[in-house]
């Protein structure tokens, strides 16, 4: 074997090492929050349900990837100085990264900079995944933030979720850019599990129009299913936490919109952990292959 060969296999076999050792353990289970249209309540929800499952005794992680416009600290009034591109960069390792939330979630912030996907090496992205699974194995469940439609940079990270929450509103245009979002999606992999928030909703029967709207459009025309998982009514009080940076389960838990989160959150989990989880593809060997896939060296 010639020494440049020699070289290139050793380098090979010192990152299938870095990979491999942890990629099979237990692991949290991840959510990725999507929208179609902007501004529909992705992050809202995604705190929300985190505290919701934290009020449960379990253990939350967000990671928010609403990269350059990522705004979870901005709900809880703080500010975080490690972001998620800070690990991805091997600046920093996630587990010390992680920033204190409400009730004890935790969460670590976008910061700027996604096509960070297509500059790392394979040594970086084996770091990473390594850092990523220690830190899955902490905790319960990982909830992703996501940005408004589907950029290519987020797309592992949806494509590689045990299961997609798609947020739209009863607005057509929300509809309609949810139903694009999924088809999309659903060309990609047939097999992704998604459910439905119906947020803004008006009433219940209004919440139950929309679903039914959009989940018609996506059986007849992609051949798919997709779950309910619930619905949030328009409550001035969700604007009002908004602005007083502090989560509306925190500030009006017993609002219609509190209320509303706690039993998504019961139905979208508590039909998850019936499911039998063998089934689906791990996420971080997904991920792990999306990921290595899109590097060159
Ligand atoms: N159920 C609700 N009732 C009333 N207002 C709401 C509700 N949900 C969201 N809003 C309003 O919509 C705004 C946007 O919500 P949020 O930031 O969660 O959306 P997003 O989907 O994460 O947006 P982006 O696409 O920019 O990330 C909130 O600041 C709030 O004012
Ligand atoms: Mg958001």
């Amino acid at each position: 074997m010639k020494p440049d060969q020699a070289e290139s296999l050793r380098r090979k076999m010192k990152q299938r090492q870095l990979i491999k050792p942890q990629l099979y353990e237990k692991k949290a289970k991840t959510l990725a929050v999507i929208s179609g249209k902007g501004g529909v309540g992705k992050s809202n929800i995604t705190l929300n349900m985190a505290l919701a499952l934290q009020e449960k005794g379990k253990n939350v992680l967000i990671i928010d990837l609403d990269i350059g416009m990522g705004n979870i600290d901005v709900l809880i009034g703080a500010s975080s100085s490690r972001t998620i591109i800070d690990v991805m960069e091997n600046r920093h390792v996630l587990a010390q990264s992680l920033s204190a939330g409400p009730k004890g979630i935790r969460y670590i912030s976008g910061g700027t900079g996604l096509d960070v996907i297509y500059q790392a090496d394979r040594e970086k992205w084996a770091y990473f995944m390594n850092d990523l699974s220690a830190v899955l194995r902490d905790f319960d469940y990982v909830l992703f933030d996501m940005g408004a439609g589907l950029s290519k940079e987020q797309l592992p990270f949806i494509l590689s979720a045990e299961d997609i929450l798609a947020v739209t509103t009863p607005e057509p245009t929300a509809i309609m850019d949810a139903y694009s979002a999924i088809k999309y999606l659903v060309i990609a992999d047939e097999r992704l599990s998604i459910s439905i928030a119906v947020n803004r909703a008006r009433s219940k029967k209004n919440a139950m129009d929309t679903f039914a709207r959009l989940s018609h459009a996506i059986h007849t025309f992609l051949g798919a299913d997709v779950q309910f998982a619930g619905s949030i009514p328009d409550d001035p009080l969700v604007s009002q936490a908004v602005i007083d940076q502090v989560p509306f389960l925190i500030n009006s838990p017993q609002a219609k919109a509190s209320r509303s989160i706690r039993l998504l959150t019961d139905v979208l989990f508590q039909t998850e952990e019936n499911k039998p989880r063998e089934e689906k593809p791990a996420f971080i060997e997904k991920l792990s292959s999306f990921l290595m896939r899109r590097t060159l060296h």
